[in-house]
């Protein structure tokens, strides 16, 4: 189901003034690229899809082929990233087949969902469709109107561990999870690569 108000006013209005400006996205890409060994990567509420256009371009000068795809539930967003690999879904029900991308990647779009429960649903459909990694990145525990970050339509305020707790109840024995702290502050899931032996 589409949520109408993320709509202009929210990208390129009074809620962020231009999204095309408000993040580094060149650098968070080459960022990605460096950490991160994909074929295939999946942005999960990827907005107006400029992280997935700049991920596509830098490969691409690399001479390296990748699938890259977006998906975000605002009709706005997915008509003004105007390109065949960003496309309308919502996070909690992903038209995707199981480990399709070998990287998804979600940043501050859970933050948005009504109940914990819709995380967790969102959660569950994050993993079923990764092959290899989930990068996440939700760093905003501060609601008040003061915060650099505020923004009125985010609904969990949670920190670090509180999401890890989260990630950590859908997850199986053999996967690991791990917050890394150089860079940038993600959670980093990656499936079944704890064999059980010493
Ligand atoms: C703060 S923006 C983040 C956009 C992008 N990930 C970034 O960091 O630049 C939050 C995004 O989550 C999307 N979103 C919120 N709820 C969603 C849902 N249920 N399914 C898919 N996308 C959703 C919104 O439409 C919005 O584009």
């Amino acid at each position: 189901m589409n949520d109408k108000k993320f709509d202009k006013n929210y990208y390129y209005g009074e809620i962020y003034e231009d999204y095309d400006t408000f993040m580094d996205f060149e650098k968070l890409a080459r960022g990605l690229i460096r950490r991160y060994s994909f074929d295939s990567f999946l942005d999960i509420g990827c907005g107006c899809g400029n992280l997935a256009k700049e991920l596509k371009k830098q490969i691409e000068n690399s001479n390296r082929k990748c699938l890259i795809q977006g998906v975000d539930f605002s009709e706005f967003a997915v008509k003004t990233a105007n390109c065949s690999f960003v496309c309308e879904s919502d996070c909690r029900q992903l038209k995707f087949d199981d480990s399709s991308f070998d990287v998804v990647y979600i940043l501050g779009t859970f933050g948005y969902l009504p109940t914990i429960d819709d995380v967790l649903i969102a959660m569950r459909e994050a993993y079923r469709v990764c092959k290899k990694q989930i990068v996440f990145e939700d760093v905003y525990d501060n609601p008040l109107k003061t915060s650099d970050d505020y923004d009125p339509y985010r609904v969990q305020f949670l920190n670090q561990i509180e999401w890890r707790d989260l990630w950590t109840k859908i997850l199986r024995d053999d996967d690991s999870i791990k917050i890394t702290k150089d860079e940038r502050e993600e959670i980093v899931i990656t499936k079944g690569c704890n064999t059980g032996k010493p």
